[in-house]
């Protein structure tokens, strides 16, 4: 089952979005969490009750050694809520992400810049992999094709993990990504307002509106 998310805390948003969209859950990193001001816990509490309590939560590792990052996925674990734990790529991050595949941790691969790195993280065991499209796009390289190269490696070594595609910037990144069949992707809030308005769909539907109160009035259709 595909898995959407919105990546963002910000509570207006997500109640916003949560009426339309069948989110999964949210994702967040450091910097949404400092851009808020307002601490992991609190944030929790405060999206759970907007979302539920089956929500899934992406919370991101902050120790810069391997044993930091161990300490918290083991911690951040103990939460109760739905949580996987994000850890940056890196080599020591690599490191964590094999040590937790022996337990029930759930990780998350986080800034994924390249289609090495999504595969050694797949190979480490995550379960999740981010790569960053847009971030990608913007280094001068190809976002989409490298998560297609991911998506393919993941396939062909028959791993377990699931890409979650990250750092979008309009509707066209998002579309061919989900056209790849990834299994989840998360979205910023600018992003799920692009992807729910179309220019061409207001005009269209205030014709409709016009034409049938210029005959029936006010009645709605089953009362005409
Ligand atoms: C999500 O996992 C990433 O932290 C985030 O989407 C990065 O997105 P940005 O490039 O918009 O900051």
């Amino acid at each position: 089952m595909f898995e959407l998310y919105l990546d963002t805390t910000d509570a207006l948003q997500l109640a916003r979005f949560n009426k339309a969209l069948p989110l999964k859950g949210i994702t967040t990193n450091p910097s949404i969490l400092a851009k808020s001001g307002v601490g992991l816990k609190e944030t929790l509490n405060n999206c759970a009750k907007i979302l539920g309590s089956d929500a899934r939560f992406h919370v991101q590792t902050v120790g810069n050694t391997t044993e930091d990052i161990l300490k918290e996925a083991e911690q951040l674990h103990a939460l109760p809520y739905d949580i996987v734990v994000k850890i940056p790529a890196t080599e020591i991050g690599l490191a964590a992400i094999k040590q937790l595949n022996a337990t029930p941790i759930s990780v998350l691969a986080t800034a994924i810049y390249s289609v090495q790195q999504g595969f050694l993280a797949a190979l480490a065991g995550a379960e999740y992999l981010a790569p960053y499209v847009n971030r990608i796009d913007t280094l001068g390289a190809n976002g989409i094709a490298v998560v297609a190269d991911i998506q393919l490696l993941v396939k062909q070594h028959n791993l377990k993990s699931i890409l979650l595609p990250a750092s979008f910037k309009n509707t066209h990144q998002v579309m061919e990504i989900v056209k790849l069949g990834v299994g989840a992707i998360t979205l910023a809030p600018e992003v799920a307002e692009q992807l729910l308005n179309h220019p061409a769909v207001p005009p269209a539907v205030n014709q409709f509106e016009n034409d049938w109160k210029n005959v029936f009035g006010d009645k709605l259709s089953y009362e005409s």
